[in-house]
């Protein structure tokens, strides 16, 4: 049997409430990871930590709202304090707003830009000193594939993801040698309350393929297993990055032709 790399490990997850989030929790909790569940809605991560009790996985409840730096701190502190350093920071708390750019409000631009960018400063501000003086940790970014794809009615998304990449490759370079491991997940399309809260048709998505949150958290976790630096797991996203960087053009033309389609489909 193989021996899992996190069993005892304290793993932090932020959007542990539900879809990717959760399943990562789900996962993570059967391989004997010590789980802290975070979100904002406490209701959501009580029903995580008892579908994880049901199989004896070890979970407590710990909400944050990560736009708030303050409350971040404070949340850090208290998990120190009860649970010990975390080993493993799971930085997948995440929204978007879909939409024409002029259609979208500003405060709802600005609430992507707080929860997917300042969220993961937050969050790595108030773990990476812990991690530091005991001289290890991992770092997990959950980002998109559309981190590397800028995409229409994804204009502010897709930068906060460009950010999340770069943001997380400084950091490898930063602390290189000083025992810190920095994974980068870059999920395509997956079918969770993501759609919803963004406000994506998902009607006009249902011809594109899709993962569930239980295969895309697989993903994340076998590139936590595996250390990857950007680990992006469909076929279809991979042709299109390299496509985009070696033949930019034809594939502007290509992807505007995919997202008409979907307009008008
Ligand atoms: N679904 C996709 O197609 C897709 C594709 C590529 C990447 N991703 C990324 O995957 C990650 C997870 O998304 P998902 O698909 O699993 O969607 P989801 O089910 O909507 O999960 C997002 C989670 O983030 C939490 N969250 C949102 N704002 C927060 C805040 N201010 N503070 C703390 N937690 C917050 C939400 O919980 P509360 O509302 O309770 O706080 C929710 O549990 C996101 O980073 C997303 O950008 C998703």
């Amino acid at each position: 049997m193989r021996m899992s790399r996190y069993r005892d490990a304290l793993v932090v997850v932020t959007g542990a409430g539900s879809g990717i989030g959760r399943q990562i929790c789900l996962q993570l909790g059967r391989q004997g990871a010590r789980v802290v569940l975070a979100g904002r809605r406490t209701a959501r991560l009580q029903v995580v930590r008892e579908e994880m009790a049901r199989f004896g996985g070890s979970a407590v409840v710990a909400p944050c709202d990560v736009t708030d730096a303050r409350q971040v701190l404070q949340w850090a502190e208290s998990i120190l304090k009860t649970a010990g350093a975390a080993d493993v920071l799971i930085n997948n708390a995440g929204r978007g707003a879909y939409g024409r750019f002029e259609q979208v409000s500003v405060e709802d631009h600005g609430a992507v830009i707080d929860t997917n960018l300042k969220g993961i400063i937050h969050t790595t501000h108030a773990m990476l000193p812990a991690m530091l003086e005991r001289g290890e940790g991992q770092l997990v970014y959950v980002s998109s594939v559309l981190g590397q794809l800028p995409a229409p009615a994804h204009a502010v998304y897709g930068a906060t993801k460009f950010a999340v990449n770069a943001f997380a490759e400084s950091l490898r370079h930063e602390l290189y040698g000083r025992g810190i491991d920095i994974v980068v997940a870059a999920p395509g399309l997956v079918d969770s309350e993501f759609a919803v809260a963004s406000g994506r048709p998902a009607a006009r998505f249902a011809k594109v393929p899709t993962k569930s949150a239980t295969a895309a958290a697989a993903d994340v976790v076998r590139a936590m297993e595996q250390r990857q630096h950007l680990a992006v797991n469909d076929r279809l996203s991979t042709a299109a990055i390299r496509l985009r960087r070696h033949a930019p053009r034809l594939f502007g033309w290509l992807y505007r032709q995919a997202f008409a389609r979907l307009r008008d489909g």
